[in-house]
């Protein structure tokens, strides 16, 4: 369980939208940067590809991504995880052809004072849904799926989370607009906050603590780009 669960209340709030984050030159440098950067995770089981903005890549255009953010969100220090080389990055590529299912990514690190997570999409006709619950453990996915639960990878799995929110059963018609890849059951007690529709070069931010997941959408392959922040 996070240590500072006050001082992370203190800075949550809502998941917003900021429409035409980055401009169509932009756009096309974060396509070209993405070609380049070498595959850093290959999962077959979950069909996702990972790819890490590490220092050594466009340093300038990094300075001027952390800057832009830095109006957005203010002060914040960046939480993204190293690359296998151990280097600093910018954040994570991820290139999906699957939903990814109910998580939410608190890191491993308890002492963090938890700030926002930024998404930037870079392909369109899919949604991100971010949920009202909250989680105070380390970066966890979600589920009621035993072949799930016993599976291994970054995240810890658990279905700790339906203790938590309550017995109400999900919305059912938006379970089916969104969501069917997801059991309903897994979905009990959970309250929907905002509903992200992927435009090219639109950003989300919400914060770390909030659980979320991808719509069951994917037109051919979703690719975004996201970063994760912390407070000092
Ligand atoms: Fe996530």
């Amino acid at each position: 369980m996070h240590k500072n669960i006050k001082k992370i209340q203190k800075f949550e709030q809502r998941p917003f939208i900021i429409k035409n984050f980055i401009n169509q030159r932009d756009i096309e440098i974060f396509q070209k940067l993405y070609d380049e950067l070498p595959v850093e995770i290959n999962n077959t089981r979950q069909q996702i590809k990972k790819k890490k903005w590490t220092v050594n890549y466009y340093p300038e255009f990094q300075k001027k991504y952390h800057e832009d953010l830095k109006k957005i969100i203010g002060d914040f220090w960046m939480d993204n995880p190293k690359s296998k080389e151990n280097l600093e990055s910018l954040g994570l590529f991820q290139e999906s052809l699957k939903p990814v299912s109910l998580h939410v990514d608190t890191g491993f690190d308890y002492k963090n004072i938890l700030y926002k997570q930024t998404l930037l999409a870079l392909s369109e006709g899919s949604e991100t849904i971010i949920f009202k619950n909250r989680f105070y453990g380390c970066s966890t996915t979600f589920s009621i799926d035993p072949a799930e639960l016993s599976a291994t990878g970054y995240n810890k799995r658990s279905s700790e989370h339906l203790a938590l929110y309550g017995e109400k059963n999900f919305d059912k018609n938006f379970h089916k607009k969104y969501l069917s890849h997801e059991n309903i059951d897994n979905l009990r007690g959970l309250e929907v906050d905002l509903v992200f529709e992927w435009k090219i070069g639109d950003l989300l931010v919400f914060d770390r603590t909030a659980l979320h997941c991808s719509s069951k959408n994917i037109i051919e392959k979703k690719l975004g780009f996201t970063t994760s922040t912390v407070k000092i």
